[in-house]
């Protein structure tokens, strides 16, 4: 006897908006859905263009979980793929895990595919990396707390700020006077650079470079409140390091070092 349907719900990370920084994985499982849910305020229309004509398209926007986990258990015992499509990368701030254990209790098979996420597309943009040899080896992803979301006890912006080393923050620009208190309060200096991005990737996307000190009035000349991330930290203007993974001598698995190059880095070590 064939098994009973049991159907799939695939979290698909669709990337920041534009539709071509979707995966191709990402692609594969709308293409392949009978039902797609996607947020239509967060995720551009393009990306629809992959879903079967004959797919039910439903905007998440206008549901509860308990409307989403209907149309799951509906999947389960019709047999049906659906794509829940998620801005960014599902493992952040999507809303994704109640969705992930809801469907593990009903007994759905799920699987997640990861997106690009705002903060990388947002580095892009402003073609910075955020982690620079002796000046930022770590990448804090944050939010502001208050309102609905309190942050748990030691993860405030201001905690955070103290190694002074890159943040993204997220979902925060309604409160650009906090955020700026905070991140002095945790010890940035003022001129410490600050990317803002609004939309990034969208037909309407605004990147504008400012310091800690100019944050706030940068925000509000430009009315910015929400879609916005800020990348923080010296990283986003350090000049003139190097790494040592691609200096002539360091040797790895794949590339000799060259012996000259070798002695002097071995010099340059000692004397550090
Ligand atoms: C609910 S969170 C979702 C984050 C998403 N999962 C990700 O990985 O990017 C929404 C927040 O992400 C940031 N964000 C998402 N897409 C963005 C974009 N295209 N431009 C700027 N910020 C964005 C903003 O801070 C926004 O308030």
């Amino acid at each position: 006897m064939a098994d009973a349907p049991t159907g799939k719900v695939t979290f698909v990370g669709a990337g920041p908006g534009a539709a071509d920084l979707l995966t191709f994985r990402a692609a594969r499982a709308i293409a392949e859905a009978d039902v797609v849910i996607w947020a239509a305020s967060l995720v551009q229309a393009e990306v629809l263009e992959h879903a079967r004509e004959d797919a039910e398209i439903l905007d998440s926007a206008a549901m509860s979980l308990e409307d989403v986990v209907a149309v799951y258990r509906r999947a389960f015992e019709e047999g049906l793929k659906v794509a829940r499509v998620h801005s960014g990368d599902p493992a952040l701030w999507g809303g994704t895990q109640e969705q992930l254990d809801r469907c593990h209790r009903i007994g759905i098979a799920t699987e997640v595919v990861p997106g690009v996420s705002a903060f990388s597309a947002v580095a892009a943009l402003a073609e910075r990396e955020l982690t620079i040899p002796e000046v930022a080896q770590s990448v804090v992803l944050t939010r502001l707390g208050g309102g609905k979301t309190p942050m748990p006890p030691g993860e405030e912006v201001r905690e955070f700020a103290r190694h002074g080393t890159t943040m993204a923050i997220f979902l925060s620009a309604a409160r650009s006077g906090q955020l700026v208190r905070e991140l002095l309060e945790g010890g940035y200096p003022t001129e410490t650079p600050v990317v803002v991005a609004y939309q990034a990737t969208w037909p309407e996307e605004l990147v504008v470079k400012c310091t800690v000190g100019t944050l706030e009035e940068t925000v509000k000349e430009h009315k910015l409140w929400k879609h916005t991330l800020f990348l923080v930290g010296p990283a986003l203007d350090a000049q003139g390091t190097r790494s040592h993974l691609y200096h002539p001598g360091h040797f790895h698995g794949y590339r000799k070092a060259d012996p000259e190059a070798r002695r002097a880095l071995r010099e340059q070590r000692a004397k550090s």
